[in-house]
């Protein structure tokens, strides 16, 4: 394998699955690896319901085929899969006679205009977010040096020192400010690109988070270790990826499990770009989830459900991930939530 009639399905877009005579699988195609996050090898002679969960409108699907031998369409199936969770699909089941008797898999993701709508909003969003970011930052910058200056002034003339603990706060509150308006400021101009490889950039924030919390926490690495070299800002995708982590560890409180793991992805389209090959990254944490009024914003600015939140960190790393031409993506229900960052490769 593969050979014919395989031969020609390898190089499909859409994903096909082929069950032999006792409906096990008798192949699986690339893409349909890539839909799945699956390894074909490891599932060849296994029955659907083995490797997915949620199979019952699969084995409804199945059986009418076989029963009417004739293609049957199920336009709204739901499929569990072990890397994705639930997945919408459209399938097609086809019984064939090839060399055996075989029953034909094909399935197409259900979301796809609706993901690229949402991409494209999001792109318009992190465009806008950067506009509005960069304006914000330069009229608060300003006045800032002022009340520094005025606050130093004062406090020379002073003449009850108690009273410089508050002129002090004045001036550290003001140099606070600073530091995060230059922060916001300061991606546009100084990209640095170089050849890196993406697992320095998990190993560095794996470290300074463990750093942070060093009891409670686990991170667990499933690194595909052939991914190939990415030309990139490392400082800027540590940054990124730090950000995501960080509000995994802030929402787990520091007790939880935390899996770093990267995978090469084949033929994406990233924000409406088709790209052959692709790195993705996933942060998934066991903690309670985003909460749900707010999964519709918290890429916007100023967004955050803590009471003392910035609501940048995500704002950020969108912004970082943007100019690598990537994007971020998240899924969330309570006990796991699932951040995943495509950035294509060249
Ligand atoms: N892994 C996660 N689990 C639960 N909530 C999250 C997670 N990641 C982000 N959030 C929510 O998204 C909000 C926005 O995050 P962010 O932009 O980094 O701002 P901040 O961390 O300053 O609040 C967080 O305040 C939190 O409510
Ligand atoms: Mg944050």
């Amino acid at each position: 394998m593969p050979e014919f009639p395989y031969l020609t399905l390898e190089y499909l877009a859409t994903a096909v699955i082929l069950l032999d005579e006792e409906s096990c699988i008798a192949y699986i195609n690339p893409a349909a690896e890539n839909l799945f996050d699956v390894s074909g090898k490891n599932l060849f002679g296994h029955a659907m319901r083995q490797v997915f969960t949620h199979t019952e409108q699969l084995d409804n699907a199945m059986l009418q085929a076989v029963h009417n031998n004739a293609s049957y369409i199920e336009h709204d199936l739901v499929l569990g899969t072990p890397a994705h969770g639930k997945l919408q699909l459209r399938c097609t089941a086809t019984p064939l006679q090839l060399d055996r008797k075989c029953l034909l898999l094909e399935f197409h993701p259900m979301d796809r205009p609706l993901k690229l709508a949402r991409e494209e909003q999001m792109l318009d969003q992190t465009q806008a977010n950067r506009l509005l970011l960069r304006n914000l930052a330069h009229e608060i910058k300003n006045p800032l040096g002022g009340i520094r200056g005025a606050a130093q002034l004062l406090e020379q003339e002073l003449e009850k020192p108690a009273l410089r603990e508050y002129t002090q706060v004045i001036v550290q509150e003001a140099d606070r400010l600073r530091s995060l308006m230059e922060k916001l400021l300061s991606p546009q101009n100084a990209s640095h690109y170089s050849a890196l490889n993406i697992h320095e950039v998990l190993e560095r924030v794996r470290s300074v988070v463990l750093a942070e919390m060093p009891e409670g926490l686990t991170i667990q690495r499933d690194y595909d270790i052939s991914l190939p070299a990415l030309v990139g800002d490392k400082e800027q995708l540590i940054q990124a990826v730090l950000n995501i982590v960080r509000n995994a560890t802030q929402a787990m409180r520091g007790n939880g499990t935390i899996i770093l793991r990267t995978r090469v992805a084949r033929q994406m389209t990233i924000i409406k770009r088709r790209h052959r090959l692709a790195v993705m990254m996933q942060i998934i944490d066991d903690g309670p989830g985003i909460p749900p009024e707010l999964r519709d914003k918290i890429f916007y600015p100023l967004v955050s459900g803590h009471a003392d939140g910035h609501g940048l960190g995500l704002t950020l790393a969108q912004d970082f991930i943007s100019q690598h031409q990537g994007m971020i993506e998240f899924d969330s229900e309570p006990g796991r939530t699932c951040f995943t960052v495509l950035l294509p490769l060249q």
